[in-house]
């Protein structure tokens, strides 16, 4: 046997398998240093929650469905994208406001709807429900929120929406869109690509669970079965989502509710197209952050296509993989109202408390002014196509 030959091919193979097991990263070539010196960036908060956070919650976090092809795209595809500055527009105020649903935003940035929060801190969303009210930015509370949605709203003023999903028992869902608009809740967010959850290996692979004292507080009304169930325990997803739903569930839903309902989770132009004729507010277009079909391309590659459809008819928003302030003005530039963020703040959150997720909004909305700036694009309105290279 040829021992150093077998040295040299198991030399070879290390970081290929030292990379297997990592963590999916997205952080840039810049990062080095980034672990002890100062949070300049949203990738300096990752780095640290990856060393601060329980590996759980890591792998929960981190995890995307599949191969993770989805979840890395949705980065690449925005560094590929090239901005077209123009110069001497005179940009001494620079103005991030807009109208959204009837109310007035400082800066076109939310949290998304994101589970299990006391996962990263132990008083999971009422912390976040606290950054977001020193932000001043929308936080949209997921349905498996590990907290009551009327504990969130009263604990905090910030601005709520709520993300809902529907479950079988239809007179429990009903129940849950009035506790919604009750709380004083102002936008109702379906979430519409998870008739069933994705298929995460990470996930599966770190037997995720939910730990002790931590449940999904609202469906308290449904049992502790329910409320403590792994996702793929006993009949997993479709003992707390409903595989069936459909456009009926969603005029039914507009139903029974005055809020204005936005649809998250749409791809296809056609989706898009639909939604507009069932009378929905607003569409959010999304891959669920890669985490539930695999392989479907990055949301700002599937923007363009969705606003011909939408032709102005109403709002559409964005999340995926937005981490820089530029992402922000691409996003707009083919024709986004705002974006969501989700892996970021819960980063915000596990390094720092509200505080962090206070600093990591602060930091995106600061990039943000400053790429305005540099664009030449003083105000929302300002940012359109000609604001990115042509291609
Ligand atoms: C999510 N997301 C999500 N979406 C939703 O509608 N309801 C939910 O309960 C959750 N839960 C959830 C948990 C975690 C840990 C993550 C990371 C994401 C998806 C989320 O709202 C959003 O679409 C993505 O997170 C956006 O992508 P980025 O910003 O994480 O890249
Ligand atoms: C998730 C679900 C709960 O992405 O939406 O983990």
């Amino acid at each position: 046997m040829d021992i150093p030959k077998i040295l040299e091919s198991l030399a070879a193979w290390l970081p290929a398998m030292a990379a297997l097991s990592a963590q999916p990263d997205s952080r840039p070539p810049n990062s080095e240093g980034a672990e002890t010196g100062p949070l300049i960036n949203l990738f300096d908060y990752e780095s640290l929650a990856r060393r601060r956070l329980s590996q759980l919650a890591l792998d929960y976090v981190s995890s995307g469905a599949g191969d993770e092809i989805t979840l890395r795209r949705n980065r690449e595809c925005f560094d590929e994208i090239r901005l077209q500055p123009r110069v001497l527009v005179g940009v001494s105020k620079i103005d991030t406001s807009l109208e959204l649903f009837g109310e007035r935003l400082d800066y076109p940035i939310l949290l998304a709807p994101c589970a299990y929060q006391k996962l990263v801190h132990p008083e999971g969303e009422i912390e976040t429900a606290r950054g977001a009210a020193a932000a001043r930015a929308p936080f949209v509370v997921s349905t498996f929120a590990t907290v009551a949605l009327e504990e969130i709203a009263q604990a905090t003023p910030a601005p709520l929406w709520f993300q809902l999903y529907v479950h079988p028992d239809k007179a429990f869902t009903r129940d849950l869109i009035q506790r919604t608009q009750d709380a004083g809740y102002r936008v109702l967010c379906v979430t519409v690509d998870t008739p069933i959850l994705g298929i995460r290996d990470r996930e599966r692979r770190a037997g995720f669970h939910l730990p002790p004292g931590i449940e999904r507080a609202n469906l308290m009304a449904l049992g502790t079965a329910v409320t403590k169930m792994g996702h793929f325990e006993g009949g997993g997803n479709y003992s707390i989502l409903d595989p069936a739903i459909n456009w009926d569930t969603i005029d039914w839903i507009r139903s029974c509710t005055k809020l204005p309902v936005v649809l998250k989770g749409i791809l296809n132009p056609e989706d898009a197209r639909l939604a507009c004729e069932h009378g929905v507010a607003g569409i959010i277009v999304s891959n669920h952050g890669g985490r539930n079909l695999d392989t479907v391309p990055a949301t700002i590659e599937s923007l363009p296509a969705v606003m011909e459809a939408v032709e102005g008819r109403i709002p559409v928003l964005l999340d995926g993989g937005v981490r820089r302030g530029t992402d922000i003005v691409k996003a707009l530039a083919y024709g986004a109202k705002a974006v969501l963020i989700g892996r970021p703040y819960l980063w915000g959150l596990g390094v720092g408390g509200s505080q962090g997720i206070e600093q990591v909004i602060r930091i995106l909305r600061m990039e943000l002014e400053g790429a305005m700036a540099l664009c030449g694009t003083p105000s929302l309105p300002r940012i359109t196509r000609s604001t990115l290279w042509p291609v």
